[in-house]
């Protein structure tokens, strides 16, 4: 039985082209046996019109806040408790603004002040205007909310013209990202729980390779991933080891922290603790190489070019999945380029138990508070066939984390 049946579910839709997306949406929740009441901002009624919706949903389309007759059946608070879900598809740079701000100056956006039920976000818009510095502020500050989760967008051709991201997820997609909400919501009760007796061991942030007293070589891992992981962990009961490289974040206090600053460090604690460890998530952007010599004083420039040899960092995470009695293993590959094929050679290479991959973009990867996670893990013994994997849409890293942990559970864990 699909999870969406009898939950109901408000789908807003504000004004953009991408509306027209939001009638098969409608109809593919229906199809599910959701409750769909749909809401529309007057902007949204010069894209598609309320007739449309309501021959699709069965129900009225609401869409003035002050409407006597509307709220004579239903009031907008009655409508913020009934509802399970509030998913609003297309979302603009407006209305994204207007709910970060906590504003509430039509029907829409008082429902999402007014609702404790999870708020499922699709934005859409110009791709300008998704890169503006407003609009990333906004979803930053929305994505830090508990209840609030993003699908999207997609990257691609727009009405305009504009090539770039900010085109409006599909509606199976969207209806993929309800799902996965409203399980992990009726999980809720049994959480915390699941990894209860289980030793989870978490690198993260970068690592820093001294060339001399004031330089140095690193990356630019914020250690977000890492410490949100570390947070969806604590909550299911796990006792959670977090070897942390610097990072400018204050550790989960549940954790037991070990702070390090080399990858040879991170290689030796990592190593010194692992036995007792039933799983093992590399998050760290852990150096490459390092320099073969550090230098005790400041390097001068008295030369015109200058030579810094380095050699080649152990990998922890090989050495981990190379053990007798290895944890289940599970690393992470950011790449810019052959996200899937790199992904793979790796989970093969290093034998691992699953990998975590995401492109490294301008709104996502290192330093983002956003991201978007394939998982790829094995079904056999069989190292080149059997692979699964699963897409965890575009969120912030919080909600990304708290999916993951909720894979590792259902297939690792017994
Ligand atoms: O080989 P690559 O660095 O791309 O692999 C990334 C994965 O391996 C991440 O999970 C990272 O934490 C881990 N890793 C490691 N030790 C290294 C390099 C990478 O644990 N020296």
């Amino acid at each position: 039985m699909s999870v969406v049946k009898n939950k109901n579910i408000i789908v807003g839709v504000c004004g953009g082209i991408a509306a027209y997306k939001s009638a098969e949406l409608v109809r593919l929740l229906i199809k599910q046996g959701a409750q769909v009441q749909v809401v529309m901002t007057h902007s949204g009624k010069e894209f598609v019109t309320p007739l449309t919706f309501q021959a699709l949903s069965g129900r009225e389309v609401r869409s003035a806040l002050f409407d006597l007759d509307a709220e004579a059946g239903m009031g907008h608070i009655e409508l913020a408790r009934w509802t399970d879900l509030i998913l609003i598809a297309p979302a603009t740079a407006n209305a994204i603004a207007k709910i970060a701000h906590g504003m509430a100056d039509d029907l829409l956006t008082t429902l999402c002040l007014a609702t404790k039920a999870p708020l499922l976000i699709a934005p859409a818009m110009n791709q300008q205007m998704w890169r503006n510095e407003a609009t990333q502020e906004n979803i930053k500050c929305l994505s830090r909310r508990r209840a609030v989760s993003f699908c999207g967008p997609a990257e691609g051709e727009q009405a305009c013209g504009d090539i770039g991201p900010g085109r409006m997820e599909e509606p199976d997609s969207l209806l993929n990202s309800c799902l996965s909400l409203l399980s992990s919501a009726a999980k809720t009760d049994y959480k915390k729980q699941r990894l209860k007796g289980k030793c989870v061991l978490i690198t993260a942030g970068p690592t820093i390779e001294d060339i001399d007293p004031v330089r140095f070589l690193s990356n630019r891992s914020s250690g977000k991933m890492g410490y949100a992981i570390t947070e969806a962990a604590l909550n299911e009961g796990a006792d959670v080891i977090l070897v942390s490289g610097p990072s400018a974040l204050n550790a989960p206090e549940n954790a037991e922290l070990f702070l390090v600053r080399s990858a040879q460090q991170m290689h030796d604690k990592v190593m010194n603790l692992i036995d007792s460890v039933d799983i093992f998530i590399a998050t760290a952007a852990v150096a490459d190489y390092r320099p073969v010599k550090k230098f005790d004083t400041k390097i001068k420039k008295n030369t015109d070019q200058l030579t810094i040899e380095l050699v080649k960092n152990p990998d922890i995470l090989t050495d981990v999945a190379a053990l007798p009695n290895k944890p289940v293993s599970i690393g992470f590959a950011a790449e810019t380029n052959d996200v899937e094929s790199y992904a793979l050679d790796k989970l093969q290479r290093k034998n691992l138990d699953m990998i975590a991959a995401n492109k490294v973009g301008e709104t996502q990867g290192f330093e983002a508070d956003n991201n978007e996670l394939h998982l790829y893990w094995r079904t056999g013994l069989d190292k080149k066939t059997g692979i699964k994997s699963k897409k965890l849409a575009y969120a912030s890293k919080k909600q990304l984390a708290e999916q993951l942990i909720d894979e590792i559970v259902l297939l690792f864990v017994k």
